[in-house]
């Protein structure tokens, strides 16, 4: 049986590759959870498969060598899939400091902690052991010109600390390939939206927002493009990359879903209309008189495209879920687990939301 070691599990993306994989491979795996509950991480995500036998959640930090190190000793690892970090822009606009130590030196813990125990003396590693980074397409940079996209050779020109700091652990995981022949891929996906994203994130957030009658902050002109993938399909491509990918190489993931923000917002503010029953006194509230053009994001990226060639041909990955259907299926989510929503924007993040927002 194949053990995995997940980090950020319980994160948005994280949690639905774990459902992903327990529905691909049922009891044929085990996986492990390796994840320190940051504001970001929620075990309500895994509650239907936490009990089960080839299950294990573990409460580390992954800047924590001893306790990674732990759990390499302890279990025979045999894929790595790192998600792992400190994930929001706005949030590393306010304060950079942590997302340096979780993605840049977190990273490299994982790293030193799965070489450790993989690399015979020799120098050469275990058969079949392999690590997967979770990247970004922001570590491109930004587009201008509208026929122009990301391929694995874009030269990186991040923007923002956050996408400098996932730039960072990149180099990081590309060094370790070169110098030591470490066994890892690097995935960079474009924007994911679906099941248990944090409404600090476009899309949940406009859904609560529209639901509640609040504001729809719209930063800049709202023309801004982002490339939109069901995060299903992300986790599909991670799986297929790490099974049939070619062992140092990169993969970017993305389904050719160019959106500007604005339409985004009208996307939803319809597709909310057209679900919501007539006497559902919410409906009265989805309106586009909520939308409210805010200060722009301090050096925002004004388009992100990724051109997905490389993996199509590698692997057979292809998107799925179109975003009309991706969208619905996600609105859906959010009205059947209004309790999920409740609970996650209950304590800490009004005092979030009014820091973020008040002043813009
Ligand atoms: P998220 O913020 O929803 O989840 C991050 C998870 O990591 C949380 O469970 C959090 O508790 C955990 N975590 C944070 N710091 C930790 C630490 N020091 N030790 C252990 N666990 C820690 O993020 P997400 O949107 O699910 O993104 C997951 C990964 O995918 C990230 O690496 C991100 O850069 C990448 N990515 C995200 C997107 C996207 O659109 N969300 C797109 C491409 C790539
Ligand atoms: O491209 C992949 C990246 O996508 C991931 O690496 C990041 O982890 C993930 O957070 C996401 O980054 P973005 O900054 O693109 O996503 P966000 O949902 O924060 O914003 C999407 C767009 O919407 C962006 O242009 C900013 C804009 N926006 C966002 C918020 C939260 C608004 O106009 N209003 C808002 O309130």
């Amino acid at each position: 049986m194949r053990t995995y070691l997940v980090t950020g599990g319980a994160g948005f993306i994280g949690s639905n590759y774990i459902h992903y994989m327990f529905k691909k491979y049922g009891d044929d795996i085990r996986i492990i959870n390796v994840d320190k509950l940051t504001y970001a991480g929620n075990l309500e995500n895994l509650k239907d498969i936490e009990d089960k036998p080839n299950y294990t959640f573990v409460k580390a930090d992954i800047c924590d060598g001893e306790a990674i190190m732990r759990i390499f000793e302890e279990n025979d690892i045999d894929r790595v899939v790192h998600f792992a970090a400190e994930s929001h822009v706005d949030r590393s606009i306010k304060n950079p400091d942590v997302f340096v130590k979780t993605n840049v030196l977190g990273t490299l813990n994982m790293l030193n902690a799965a070489k450790q125990a993989w690399e015979n003396e020799d120098g050469s590693f275990k058969a079949d052991k392999k690590f997967l980074h979770v990247s970004t397409d922001e570590v491109y940079g930004s587009l201008d010109n509208l026929t122009d996209y990301f391929y694995e050779t874009t030269p990186y020109d991040p923007h923002s600390p956050y996408s400098a700091s996932k730039a960072s652990s990149d180099f990081l995981v590309k060094s370790y390939i070169d110098t030591y022949h470490f066994p890892a891929n690097i995935t960079n996906c474009s924007n994911n939206y679906g099941p248990y994203q944090f409404p600090e994130k476009l899309i949940p957030l406009v859904i609560n927002n529209a639901l509640h009658g609040r504001d729809l902050p719209v930063y800049g002109d709202g023309k801004n493009i982002r490339d939109w993938l069901f995060v299903e399909d992300h986790c599909k491509g991670i799986d297929l990359v790490q099974e049939k990918g070619v062992l140092g190489e990169t993969y970017n993931i993305g389904g050719h879903n160019e959106r500007q923000n604005i339409q985004i917002i009208h996307i939803i503010l319809d597709t909310l209309q057209e679900m919501l029953d007539d006497s559902d006194p919410r409906k009265a509230l989805v309106s586009e008189k909520l939308i409210k053009y805010v200060t722009d994001r301090k050096g925002h990226d004004r388009r992100y495209a990724i051109a997905p060639d490389k993996i199509k041909a590698a692997v057979g990955w292809y998107p799925e879920t179109c975003f009309e259907e991706g969208i619905k299926k996600t609105i859906k989510w959010y009205f059947e687990n209004e309790d999920w929503m409740a609970n996650v924007t209950s304590g800490n993040y009004q005092t979030y939301y009014e820091d973020m927002y008040k002043d813009r």
